[in-house]
């Protein structure tokens, strides 16, 4: 009897598990055919401003700002975003001698010509954390003495073109209102809970908590050991285009570095020492390209998406050498932190496209111009 109802009991679960299992591939497969469905060209080749922007990008400044407060904790006012810098350093910016026709654009206009630069490695997080814990790690590189009409009107004097990356290929947001609930959410404490806002599904944003996730990686040997994406569009003429920049050790004598202490807290900056200073080994990267190709899944307007290599390959435009330097200096460790690095400092034909980019236009001005006000009232 008990034998028997035992036996019932398991089929019954049996059963159920089945039934669970059936549906829970069921919903996988339905999600998937919905993803590719939904994601799926052909794409605007266009930009396309949803009305409000202009005022939720105002709301984001005021969160942008107090949270360059939040983290003073006494030290001098840091950028809200990629706070802590492992260094800048001078580096060659070269276009590729045998350069393609097409891809002979703005700045890689002349095959061959050599720009000097600034590059400002960093980690992504707004306080400056332990290396060793898991985080996005920046690049960004400021060519200078680049001729031409520059993007910002008032900042004709400039004449640089700045590219902004940081080390995964897509962002955890799409657009500037998902970016403004969310940030707003996280200065608020919030982590996990960010992603979903309301108890309504359709406003959960699941895929978008995984790229989060897995931006924040863990760190790499040394800052010239890993690679840095644009993550949003920008012009390439009349093209619209991604960049990377990627390591290209075949460029640069052969490299081994010794093993770093990761338990110390700056072991990126001392990765970097090592190499430049230490063992005057230079570093070599390639700077590539990856045009939209409009009738793929490309979208201008989503920077949680990434642009498929197997839809449009990167094309290599530039090579990019760190000489062998001594960067680790008090003076110049402070002109580095005073530097400002924006997306918009450029020309027209490397003009950022798309709502992220939008938005930065503004923030990273008010960011800038704030803490550069503050520090001098110190
Ligand atoms: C496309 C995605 C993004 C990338 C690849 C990116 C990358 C970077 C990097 C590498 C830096 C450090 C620049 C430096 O070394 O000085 C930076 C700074 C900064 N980012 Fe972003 N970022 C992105 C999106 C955003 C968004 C959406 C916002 C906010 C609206 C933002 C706000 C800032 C601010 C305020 C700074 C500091 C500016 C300063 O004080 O000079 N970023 N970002």
């Amino acid at each position: 009897m008990l034998i028997t109802l035992w036996l019932r009991i398991g089929a019954l679960l049996g059963k159920t598990l089945l039934l669970l299992l059936g549906l829970g591939l069921l919903i996988w497969a339905l999600a998937t055919a919905w993803f590719a469905w939904h994601h799926s060209g052909p794409v605007s080749a266009e930009e396309q401003i949803p009305p409000g922007e202009a005022a939720m990008t105002q709301d984001i400044i005021q969160t942008a700002v107090r949270i360059v407060d939040q983290h003073r904790e006494g030290t001098r006012y840091l950028r809200d975003a990629h706070a802590k810098a492992h260094g800048c350093v001078k580096a060659e910016v070269q276009v590729l001698p045998d350069l393609a026709l097409p891809l002979r654009q703005g700045v890689f206009a002349e095959a061959g010509k050599t720009w000097q630069a600034t590059l400002r490695l960093s980690n992504g997080n707004a306080y400056p954390q332990f290396d060793s814990i898991r985080d996005a790690r920046g690049m960004a590189i400021k060519l200078l003495d680049v001729p031409g009409t520059q993007l910002l009107k008032e900042q004709q004097s400039r004449g640089e073109q700045d590219f902004v990356m940081f080390s995964h290929p897509n962002f955890f947001v799409s657009d500037v209102a998902e970016y403004r609930q969310n940030v707003a959410a996280q200065a608020n404490g919030k982590k996990v809970m960010a992603f979903f806002p309301s108890w309504d599904p359709r406003s959960w944003q699941a895929r978008h908590l995984f790229i989060a996730l897995a931006t924040l990686a863990p760190a790499p040997a040394s800052p010239t050991q890993t690679t840095y994406f644009s993550v949003s569009p920008y012009k390439f003429g009349t093209a619209n285009a991604k960049f990377r920049v990627a390591p290209d050790p075949e460029s640069c004598p052969i490299y081994n570095l010794s093993t770093q202490n990761q338990a110390l807290p700056n072991f990126l900056r001392s990765a970097l020492n090592q190499q430049l200073s230490s063992d005057r080994v230079p570093a070599c990267f390639v700077l590539q390209i990856q045009r939209q190709d409009p009738a793929k899944y490309m979208p201008i307007e989503d920077t949680s998406i990434e642009w498929r290599e197997s839809d449009a390959p990167f094309e290599t435009v530039a090579r990019i050498k760190i000489p062998a330097q001594d960067f680790d200096t008090p003076a110049l460790n402070l002109q580095c932190d005073n530097q400002s690095f924006n997306p918009w400092f450029g020309l027209e034909a490397h003009r950022p496209i798309g709502g992220i980019n939008r938005l930065r236009k503004a923030v990273y001005e008010a960011v800038s111009d704030y803490r550069h006000a503050r520090n001098a009232e110190q």
